[in-house]
């Protein structure tokens, strides 16, 4: 039996995760992300599939590929297009596919134009503030959401 697939998409600029603005981001680069991930998802039994563009349409294109790549779940760091972008919101909703919305920071203790998400209303939830470790905890979630057993 093939396991479920979930897409792990990571919007512009965290490429530059661990130099970028450490003191809001912290020291985790995207790699440390990525394999942290992928050893909780082994002993989760899911696959992962990772993606990160600082480029709209490229994103846009990434999750029109997971209406028909068999994903069964997305979770996504819009970042900066989290607050800016309709376009990409419209090709999350055109998946059909739930999905949990990450923020290493809290967005809600920043300035005023990070408080407005195109995301969180057709988000499943939203983790905002926990830093790295936000993506485990939503793995952990759409895993038990999947109805997949331990986690
Ligand atoms: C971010 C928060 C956004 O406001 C910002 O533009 C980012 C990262 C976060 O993970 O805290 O690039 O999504």
């Amino acid at each position: 039996m093939t396991q479920p697939r979930i897409l792990v998409l990571h919007g512009p600029n965290l490429n530059l995760l661990g130099q970028r603005e450490p003191q809001i981001y912290g020291a985790t680069t995207l790699d440390d992300i990525r394999n942290t991930l992928d050893a909780l998802a082994a002993q989760l039994g899911v696959e992962l599939a990772h993606f990160q563009s600082n480029h709209e349409g490229a994103l846009i294109d990434r999750l029109h590929a997971a209406r028909l790549d068999g994903t069964r779940y997305i979770l996504i760091n819009p970042a900066g297009y989290t607050h800016t972008s309709v376009a990409l919101r419209d090709a999350i909703a055109a998946t059909d596919l739930p999905f949990i919305e990450i923020h290493l920071s809290n967005i809600y203790r920043r300035e005023a134009f990070r408080h407005r998400s195109f995301f969180s209303d057709l988000a499943v939830a939203v983790i905002s503030g926990c830093g790295a470790h936000g993506y485990s905890l939503a793995l952990r979630h759409a895993v038990a959401e999947l109805g997949m057993g331990a986690n």
